[in-house]
């Protein structure tokens, strides 16, 4: 636990972070920087070799911080959850939480919940952090979130008569649907009264990560070779991250897509279809996990 005077402002003190998806990429990227700047990160993921191989790295570039994985599946309501009950037990604060964790699912999967993998993974774990972590945000001096997803794309929509994409599942409808629906996240997270979390929608542009695993071979060598031409570096895109965690911006909510800052009254940071979002998620936690519906709330 942190003592009060410890979590104060200014510039270089430690802070603590949440990063869901460190284990990999950009999320891993800032994990690593932030440790070595002696932050303690609380690095999230599934994958435990990934996790450990994390711990070796921080070990070896000679991080002055903590780094502690949580081994998590996100696309676990239950599991995520407990994530959020486990860090609350180890960390009276936390200063920032950034949010990574993304899978591409090439055919639609269920979850044990009997939800859509990407919507359970990309956005509703997303959500569950979010609300979930906000009152060890709320004793920061500097609170904030920044949730690394596709802000400024217009492509896509939530299908709200079908959010689970029953009918016309595609890849890219499912990773356009959960990005829209981070961009509504972010609006309705802003939206609360006497809210002091800061809430960053940051679009990286094409990076040279992400996990191409669930991809055919003729599929991964493609987009190997686009992003081997035209991605840009992790350290490049992750940069604009740090700039958030140690400055967070002043007003509740803000929306950059690369260097560029988003207006707000973009018809996909609409407030009524954020409203809409937060109503609709409440209800789908309500009925596929009810007990414990009230933390989120
Ligand atoms: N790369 C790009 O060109 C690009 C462009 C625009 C936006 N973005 C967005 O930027 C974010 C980060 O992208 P990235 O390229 O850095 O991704 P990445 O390299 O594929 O890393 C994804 C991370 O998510 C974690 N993850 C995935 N499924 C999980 C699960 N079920 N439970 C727990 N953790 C899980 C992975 O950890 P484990 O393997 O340990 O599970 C990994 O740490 C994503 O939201 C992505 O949509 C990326």
């Amino acid at each position: 636990m942190r003592s009060k005077d410890q979590r104060s402002g200014g510039t270089g003190r430690q802070r603590v972070i949440v990063v869901s998806g460190g284990t990999d990429g950009m999320g891993r990227a800032l994990a690593l920087a932030r440790a070595r700047l002696g932050d303690t990160v609380i690095v999230l993921g599934s994958n435990a070799v990934k996790g450990e191989r994390l711990l070796d790295d921080a070990v070896r570039l000679g991080a002055r911080g903590g780094v502690e994985f949580v081994r998590v599946d996100l696309a676990d309501i239950s599991g995520t959850r407990s994530a959020v009950r486990r860090i609350s037990e180890r960390h009276d604060v936390v200063d920032a939480l950034a949010l990574f964790a993304n899978r591409q699912n090439p055919g639609r999967t269920l979850t044990a919940d009997g939800l859509e993998r990407t919507f359970s993974v990309y956005y509703l774990s997303r959500y569950l952090l979010s609300h979930g972590l906000s009152p060890l945000l709320r004793r920061s001096a500097t609170p904030v979130v920044v949730n690394v997803a596709g802000v400024g794309t217009r492509a896509g929509r939530l299908h709200w008569d079908d959010l689970q994409l029953e009918s016309g599942y595609s890849t890219v409808a499912a990773q356009l649907q959960a990005g829209r629906a981070n961009d509504l996240l972010g609006v309705s997270f802003a939206a609360q009264p006497d809210n002091p979390v800061r809430y960053v929608l940051y679009h990286p542009g094409f990076t040279r990560s992400g996990d191409l695993t669930p991809f055919r071979a003729p599929v991964r060598l493609a987009l190997r070779t686009l992003s081997a031409l035209a991605a840009r570096s992790v350290d490049r895109s992750v940069a604009p991250v740090h700039g958030f965690i140690e400055t967070p911006p002043e007003a509740p909510l803000t929306a950059v897509d690369r260097g560029r800052p988003l207006p707000l009254d973009l018809e996909t940071l609409d407030p009524s279809d954020a409203a809409r979002l937060d109503r609709a998620t409440r209800e789908l936690l309500r009925s596929v996990a009810p007990e414990e519906d009230a933390e989120e709330a």
